[in-house]
């Protein structure tokens, strides 16, 4: 049987709850996911996540939030990242922070499991992802009957090699962290399904979600100025992945969505 599994990309602030609202329980129904797993390190106004914000986007249809380097900046999450099974944050972080950086969520008779870990390349240099994503596979695994992985990230050569490294352990790989859409979606030759980067949920017409006045200057003067998110009409993008739950660890199709949300 036919399955599907809705990623989205960074929700970036007001506008890109609003997206959500608006167009992800229309997403969900149209492609029948099975499960569907957010980005949402960037919600409260581009720099993390409040509690409030995290009961939102599972309201609006998330089964599962992942986030990424951002995760820290609102500490009021930080207990909600203890008690909330199904919000994510890096695995690669090291041990003792708050949070988790794996999930299993029950669907249709399937157990998915979906991870999250962090490149270095560009970023903090936090524990190493693709050892800590070894352990982290092995144990979801055993666990569940499909795996998907947000890989939070800024280096292309760094997301393809851990896809590489994880082809045919998982269901998908999938990487946010740019806000910029890749065009590169495919099956890796052991059945991952891979995406660069879904892009971002949020305006459209901005650098990155962020206002372009306020981007500009901060090139032009070296000034740490501060970003401030545009309120550009918005969009929601992500991929739709599909696998027959007879052979999980083999993708079926991957599919980019980069739709206007009309908010
Ligand atoms: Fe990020």
């Amino acid at each position: 049987m036919e399955r599907t599994i809705l990623m989205v990309g960074d929700v970036i602030g007001q506008p890109g709850m609003r997206a959500l609202y608006a167009h992800l329980p229309m997403l969900k129904k149209q492609h029948k996911a099975d499960l569907c797993v957010v980005n949402g390190e960037n919600a409260a106004d581009g720099f993390g996540l409040t509690p409030d914000l995290a009961e939102m986007i599972f309201s609006a249809g998330a089964d599962v939030i992942t986030t990424g380097n951002h995760v820290w900046q609102q500490r009021e999450i930080y207990r909600y990242l203890d008690e909330q099974p199904n919000i994510l944050r890096p695995a690669n972080y090291p041990s003792g922070n708050p949070g988790h950086g794996s999930a299993v969520v029950a669907h249709g008779g399937l157990r998915f499991g979906v991870l999250n870990l962090q490149g270095r390349q560009r970023m903090w240099p936090i524990d190493c992802p693709f050892k800590r994503g070894r352990d982290e596979l092995r144990k979801l695994k055993s666990e569940c009957d499909a795996v998907v992985i947000d890989f939070h990230a800024d280096d292309p050569q760094e997301k393809e090699a851990i896809a590489y490294h994880f082809d045919g352990q998982a269901t998908a790989l999938v990487g946010t962290h740019t806000h910029i859409q890749t065009a590169d979606e495919r099956i890796l030759p052991k059945g991952l399904a891979y995406l660069t980067d879904l892009g971002s949920t949020g305006p459209d017409l901005s650098i990155i979600g962020f206002d372009p006045e306020i981007s500009i200057q901060r090139h032009l003067t070296d000034l740490p100025l501060r970003n401030e998110v545009s309120e550009n009409p918005s969009i929601i993008q992500g991929a739709v992945i599909t696998f027959d739950d007879a052979k999980p660890h083999r993708a079926l199709s991957i599919t980019r969505i980069r739709e206007a949300a009309g908010v």
